[in-house]
């Protein structure tokens, strides 16, 4: 099928990319030239593990292009919008600029038949408002809602391989044309089993922010659960080990630590209490509030642990983070905790150093106050105490014997929980986690 993308951002770029390797020929539209000619270079403009393989492999089929042209919409049977919807300045509510601009836009290119699908993830009723716009000028054309649910650093296989397709149509009907469409686009995924649901347009839209939001929910719990334990002298690990061999709890995202960030469930859960808010629902919602809360203060727990562990003060105590992304295998630090953190100690008077192997270029651009080191070991050089605050694999691999000859003092804080604990305390270090005695 002909199929074009418009906004190649994080979500677009992958999805124009794994579209063209399931066989279509896509077409990739972004307002960014950079990001255009960086995508036609075959180069990713951001990390994400396999994806620059997949832009060489499926560009030398000639079924991938991209282009800041909108025209070259026009001849396309399915649109997928996969524009930025980022938090408003000074708000909580989502900014649909992007969706709104790239949607008119894309109507004059529209033919009967059409099917413009958006996958960006939009407060409740966005779907509706949007449909109606397409139909008032291509009545023959539809809009379906199919929120993408992909992860960064997992986003290549998330899209081939997704848990689950939604479709939300306006009638919520499988006869809608949409579906059978849609459903050629996925042929691939769903012949190997993936289940495809189809629903209306609020629901589809409500189905991704719940998702984020139970999410948030899960790690802020344990979070909560790590505040306890602390209080309480008890292993908040051991406590997730436990719960989460419960069926129904499930031990994934039970991690707990720094707590979340990223380009999408700090803002979703704000988008969609905004959102509650204006529908007269914002009752059933005030739970995300602490949910924030809660995350938030892991952040300020984080940075008195460290004035602890550096013996009551911070000032002038060179202080190592390792990791800058939001989570590993991302070069991503939008609202990254550990940027975060390492922003306050510095505001504190501490002298703080940061590493990570993909974040940096984007952290300095984020906070060019901080010192920034590529290479791991000078980091650590002299540091008064390290904090392991994204858990990149060879983060994770540190040997605390060797470590020891580099820095002034032992002590480390795990931020994320993956240390050894007992095996670094040997070593002759300090040794904290978060919410374990
Ligand atoms: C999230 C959703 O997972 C994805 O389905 C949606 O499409 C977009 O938002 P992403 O932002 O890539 O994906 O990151 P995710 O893997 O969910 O992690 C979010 C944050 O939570 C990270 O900062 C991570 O470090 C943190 N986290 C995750 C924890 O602190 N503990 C956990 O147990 C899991």
């Amino acid at each position: 099928m002909r199929i074009s993308v418009i906004g190649c951002g994080y979500l677009g770029a992958v999805h124009a990319a794994c579209m063209a390797k399931l066989g279509h020929e896509v077409v990739g539209i972004d307002v960014d030239k950079r990001k255009v000619a960086e995508l036609s270079a075959a180069r990713a403009p951001f990390y994400e593990p396999g994806l620059e393989e997949l832009l060489s492999e499926v560009q030398e089929t000639g079924r991938l292009s991209f282009t800041t042209d909108m025209a070259a919409a026009r001849g396309s049977a399915i649109h997928f919008v996969c524009v930025g919807t980022p938090q408003k300045k000074g708000e909580n509510a989502a900014d649909l600029t992007y969706v709104d601009a790239a949607i008119t836009a894309l109507i004059p290119y529209l033919a009967a038949g059409d099917v413009v699908v958006g996958k960006s993830t939009v407060p409740v009723g966005t779907a509706s408002r949007l449909s109606e716009l397409v139909q008032s000028e291509e009545p023959d054309a539809h809009l379906v809602w199919n929120p993408e649910f992909l992860r960064e650093g997992h986003a290549v296989s998330d899209t081939l391989h997704p848990d689950r397709f939604v479709y939300g149509v306006q009638d919520a009907s499988e006869d809608h044309p949409a579906v059978a469409l849609l459903d050629e686009v996925y042929a691939v995924s769903l012949s190997s089993g993936t289940p495809r649901l189809v629903m209306d347009h609020p629901t589809a839209e409500l189905v991704k922010t719940a998702a984020n939001s139970f999410l948030a929910t899960k790690i802020s719990f344990i979070n909560a659960m790590a505040e306890l334990c602390e209080a309480a002298g008890a292993d908040v690990t051991r406590l997730a080990d436990a719960i989460g061999m419960d069926d129904r709890i499930g031990r994934k995202f039970l991690n707990a630590g720094i707590g979340f960030g990223g380009g999408c469930l700090p803002k979703d859960i704000r988008a969609f209490m905004a959102r509650a808010g204006e529908l007269g629902a914002d009752q059933a919602l005030t739970f995300l509030r602490e949910v924030d809360a809660i995350n938030m203060r892991r952040r300020t727990r984080v940075v008195e642990l460290a004035r602890e562990l550096c013996g009551g003060s911070l000032l002038g105590k060179r202080i190592t983070v390792l990791g800058a992304a939001f989570k590993p295998e991302s070069d991503d630090v939008r609202d990254s905790p550990a940027l975060s953190i390492a922003a306050q100690l510095q505001l504190q008077g501490a002298v703080v150093t940061v590493t990570d192997p993909k974040a940096l270029d984007n952290a300095a651009r984020r906070f060019p106050e901080l010192h920034y080191e590529t290479s791991s070991e000078a980091a650590v050089e002299n540091a008064d105490a390290l904090l392991l605050l994204t858990e990149w694999q060879e983060y994770r691999d540190l040997d605390p014997y060797e470590l020891s000859n580099a820095v002034s003092f032992p002590r480390i804080l795990d931020g994320r929980n993956v240390l050894d604990a007992a095996k670094w305390r040997a070593a002759g270090w300090t040794y904290r986690g978060l919410g374990r005695p």
